[in-house]
C-alpha cells in the first residue's frame, strides 16, 4: 500500500476481456510492485470520475498483472465498461483481510458462488489449485442467470473441470441454446454429501439473496456457523476504517472483512441487505 492510503497508485488497463453481456475483466498493471492476498479488495479509480471497490479475480501469485472482473452496475462501472486498452486508472489498497487459506489446509473446501461473485472465488480457486495437494478437495458450485452469463467460460467449462481433486457443478436460472446442465438456483445443486462436513469449510460469495439461501442450506446440512465464510459487500468510501460507511454491527467491512464467518456477523440485523 502507498504511504498515503488515499493516494492511488498510477496504473494502466492493458487488456479487456468480454466475459458476459454485463461483465468485463480488466487486466491492470500498476506502476511498481503490488501485492494482495486472495479475498482482499482494491479501490479502482477512474481519474476525474470516481472510484469503486473490487476484489481482484487473478491469483495473488501472478505478480506481473492484476485482473479485475467488473459488472456494469452503475455510474463508475458503466464508465469503466466504456474504457479501452491504454486507459490510465488508479489503484488504492489492498484493503481488508482476505481468505484465511492456512485454516483451510487438510480440509474439503466447498465454494458456492453466483453472478459476479465468481470474481473473488476465481482468485481463491486459482490460489487453492496452485497447492491442491494441501486440501482434501476443492468443490465448486456456481450459478448464473443464463448460459451467456457465465464468466471465465473457457476455463470454467474446460480446464478447471479436469484438475485432480476439483469437482465443479454449474447451474443456470434459465436455460437456453444447447444448455444441458442443471436448471435452478445454485441451492438446487448443493447436496449434503458433496463434502465431508465434519472436515470442511464453505466459502460463499455472490448477490446477498443467494448468500442468504446458500448459508441457510449449508446450516441445514450441518455446517457450523464458524465453518461458513462469507464475502460481504457494503457501500464503501475510504476502504480502511475511517469513514464508517461500511459497518455491520461493530465491524468495519473494509478493515475487519470483507471475509467474515457467519458466526461473527449472524447476530446483526440486515446482513443480507
Ligand atoms: C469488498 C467489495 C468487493 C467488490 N468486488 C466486486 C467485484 O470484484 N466485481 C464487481 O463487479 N463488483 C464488485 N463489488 C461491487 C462494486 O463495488 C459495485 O458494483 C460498484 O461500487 C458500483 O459502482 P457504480 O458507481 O458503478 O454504481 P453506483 O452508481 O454507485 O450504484 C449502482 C447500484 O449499485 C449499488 N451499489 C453501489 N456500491 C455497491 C456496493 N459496494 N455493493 C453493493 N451494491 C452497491 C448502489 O446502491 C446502486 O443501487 C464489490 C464491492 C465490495 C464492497
Ligand atoms: S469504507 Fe470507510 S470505514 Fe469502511
Amino acid at each position: 500500500m502507498s504511504e498515503n492510503p488515499y493516494q492511488p497508485i498510477d496504473s494502466e488497463i492493458i487488456d479487456i476481456i468480454d466475459e458476459s453481456p454485463t461483465i468485463k475483466t480488466f487486466v491492470v498493471v500498476t506502476n511498481g510492485p503490488f501485492k494482495f492476498e486472495t479475498g482482499q479488495f482494491v479501490e479502482l479509480t477512474l481519474p476525474g470520475e470516481g472510484e469503486a471497490p473490487f476484489t481482484p479475480s487473478s491469483s495473488p501469485n501472478d505478480t506481473e498483472k492484476m485482473e479485475i472482473s467488473i459488472m456494469n452496475a452503475g455510474r463508475v462501472t458503466n464508465l469503466l465498461h466504456k474504457c479501452g486498452k491504454g486507459q490510465k486508472v488508479g489503484i488504492r489498497g489492498p484493503f481488508g483481510n482476505g481468505y484465511p487459506i492456512e485454516d483451510f489446509v487438510g480440509k474439503d473446501v466447498y465454494i458456492v458462488g453466483g453472478g459476479v461473485g465468481l470474481a473473488p472465488i476465481r482468485s481463491l480457486f486459482l490460489t487453492l489449485v496452485e497447492r491442491a495437494k494441501d486440501f482434501k478437495s476443492i468443490v465448486c458450485r456456481y450459478g448464473a442467470r443464463t448460459p451467456e452469463d457465465f464468466i471465465y467460460k473457457k476455463t470454467l467449462h474446460g480446464k478447471w473441470q479436469k484438475i485432480d481433486g476439483v469437482d465443479i457443478k454449474l447451474t443456470v436460472d434459465k436455460a437456453n441454446g444447447d444448455w444441458k446442465g442443471n436448471v435452478g438456483v445454485v441451492t438446487t445443486i448443493l447436496k449434503g454429501d458433496d463434502v465431508n462436513i465434519k472436515n470442511a469449510v464453505a466459502v460463499v460469495c455472490g448477490p446477498p439473496i443467494m448468500m442468504k439461501f446458500a448459508t441457510l442450506k449449508l446450516l441445514e446440512f450441518g455446517f457450523a456457523d464458524e465453518q461458513i465464510y462469507l464475502s460481504m459487500e457494503k457501500n464503501m468510501s475510504c476502504g480502511f476504517g475511517k469513514c464508517g460507511h461500511c459497518m455491520i454491527g461493530k465491524y468495519y467491512v473494509c478493515k475487519d472483512g470483507p471475509v467474515f464467518t457467519y458466526d461473527q456477523i449472524k447476530k446483526y440485523p440486515k446482513i443480507w441487505d
